[in-house]
């Protein structure tokens, strides 16, 4: 397995995922919390920085842990760090060192370059730039802006580069990443999804043995993937709770529950819409609505969890970007991540052991584990939907009717994106009812009523997402139907903002 170094670069989860494309098993951990079971990596990537090694504020890791010990490919602040530090120097560019450069020299009958060519496309985001290597340090490629663009240091394992592999910019960074970490650091290339299912089955037998495990499934992929490998593990000691919350989109609690029942699942629907309407009425907040309704759920989970007889444990569909975000808004370098709902989310008046069985996994991986148990890929393929579901895309105060009103919208938008074959090229859908009645003119008559925006991003992770450009003959369609069919809206918007400055959600 891999140990990635994080110093806090926007790239770090790219890297990790770079490295599972590989089929190889890698760990994300911040530069100040080197692990001490170091012995148990094959080897070491030390990942970018949004800070310069020359600054006051240069994190320094202490390389003596790892020096010596394991292949180490070091990047950008990494290759800075170790050029600054051992002897070399590094100083204040004074030439564009952003975005797409090519390799204008390569040394020859280098492993670390292998099948990469001169005329490469690399991808640079730096403002420091190497101006002498380290002691020992040899030169294996520049760009035509960038004389030191990698190099490595000689009688020891480690390989350093001033570009960014991890980017798709860099178009044989798949092909460095593979020579390093196949070729000289002759990691196995053993982790896929069916490995990982075996694994994973084996060992939640072992943990659990005869014990009951309670799960909360939401109808998203994480939950149902969670639920499937525990099925397989310990069978119809799996309880699952699916909570209707009133909130969900138009059908989809009886929908999703038939599913579940079909996979196998032993699972309990619980229809608690009234209770969540109920005490959501007249609240418009959106920090409040929220809060309402993250402690309605846990009321009515715990007392559903209290008629299972002995259960032991909670299970969770908790993947790894949720954790190391945790870890990075506690004790890692990265300072724009925000902490993740799930985790450390059990109230203390459950006391029960959590289970986590896709904690190591990225999303795009659950998919294929997913994919591999042989899930109904609309399952797998959902668009992420909020835990406050439609709550949080009625703007304001909710009422039954207002909800009614945005599950119509929302099933025409939902639809027709599934059947122009749009629906899995947007990352994520929704439509959002506005607090604003506008005046129409239907048949010979005025109207006054509800505006509802639509909205369909794409995105990788939801942190950062860009509108999509959605074919005009689909809103045009879409926006006619929705007028035409859901009573109470005479008007149809589509929203044109990326993330940021907005967000996904509007509230
Ligand atoms: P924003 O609106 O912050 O959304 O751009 C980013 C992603 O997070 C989802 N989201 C939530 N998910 N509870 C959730 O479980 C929430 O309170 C919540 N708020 C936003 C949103 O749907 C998008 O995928």
């Amino acid at each position: 397995k891999v140990l990635i170094l994080d110093f806090g670069s926007q790239y770090t989860q790219l890297i990790a995922r770079r490295v599972r494309e590989l089929n190889i098993y890698c760990e994300i951990h911040p530069f100040n919390k080197i692990p001490t079971e170091i012995d148990s990596y094959n080897a070491v990537v030390l990942s970018g920085s949004p800070v310069s090694v020359r600054s006051e504020d240069a994190l320094h890791p202490d390389l003596s842990l790892i020096r010596g010990k394991k292949p180490i490919l070091a990047v950008c602040y990494g290759a800075q760090y170790l050029a600054h530090f051992s002897g070399g120097e590094v100083a204040e560019s004074n030439t564009r060192e952003y975005g797409r450069a090519k390799l204008a020299y390569i040394k020859e009958g280098e492993d670390f370059f292998e099948n990469i060519h001169e005329d490469s496309q690399v991808w640079m985001s730096h403002s420091d730039t190497i101006k002498k290597l380290p002691e020992n340090g040899v030169l294996l490629a520049s760009t035509h802006d960038v004389q030191n663009a990698a190099y490595k240091i000689e009688g020891e394992d480690i390989y350093a580069i001033q570009f960014h592999p991890e980017v798709y910019h860099t178009t044989d960074g798949h092909q460095l990443l593979h020579n390093f970490l196949v070729k000289i650091a002759k990691v196995k290339q053993d982790w896929t999804p069916s490995a990982f299912v075996e694994e994973t089955v084996e060992d939640l037998k072992n943990k659990l043995g005869d014990d009951k495990v309670v799960l909360g499934l939401s109808g998203g992929v994480d939950s149902s993937v969670a639920a499937m490998l525990l099925h397989r593990a310990i069978g119809k000691n799996l309880y699952c709770i699916f909570v209707n919350n009133g909130l969900l989109r138009k059908n989809e609690f009886e929908d999703v529950l038939h599913q579940y029942a079909d996979m196998g699942l032993n699972v309990k629907g619980v229809d608690a819409s009234a209770r969540f309407l109920d005490a959501l009425a007249g609240k418009s907040d959106p920090e409040e609505k929220r809060k309402i309704i993250g402690r309605v759920f846990i009321e009515v989970f715990d007392d559903e969890a209290h008629l299972i007889k002995n259960v032991k444990w909670l299970a969770q569909g908790t993947i790894y970007p949720d954790v190391i975000e945790s870890v990075s808004a506690t004790g890692g370098p990265s300072a724009t991540i925000k902490s993740h709902h799930n985790v450390g989310g059990l109230p203390d008046f459950m006391k029960l052991k959590v289970v986590e069985p896709l904690k190591a996994l990225f999303k795009d991986e659950v998919r294929r584990v997913g994919t591999s148990m042989n899930m109904d890929s609309h399952l797998l393929g959902r668009h992420p939907f909020p835990g406050p579901g439609l709550a949080i895309r009625i703007l304001g105060d909710l009422t039954p009717e207002k909800v009614r009103i945005l599950q119509e919208v929302d099933a025409i938008f939902i639809n027709n994106l599934r059947s122009w074959n749009l629906y899995d090229k947007v990352w994520q859908a929704g439509a959002m009812l506005l607090p604003v009645n506008s005046v129409g003119v239907m048949g010979d008559e005025r109207t006054y009523e509800k505006c509802v925006a639509l909205r369909a991003v794409e995105s990788t992770d939801g942190m950062t997402a860009d509108w999509v450009n959605l074919p005009y003959e689909f809103l045009q369609k879409t926006s006619n139907e929705i007028i035409n069919k859901v009573k109470g809206v005479n008007r149809v918007v589509y929203d044109i903002s990326s993330k940021p400055p907005a967000t996904i959600e509007w509230e």
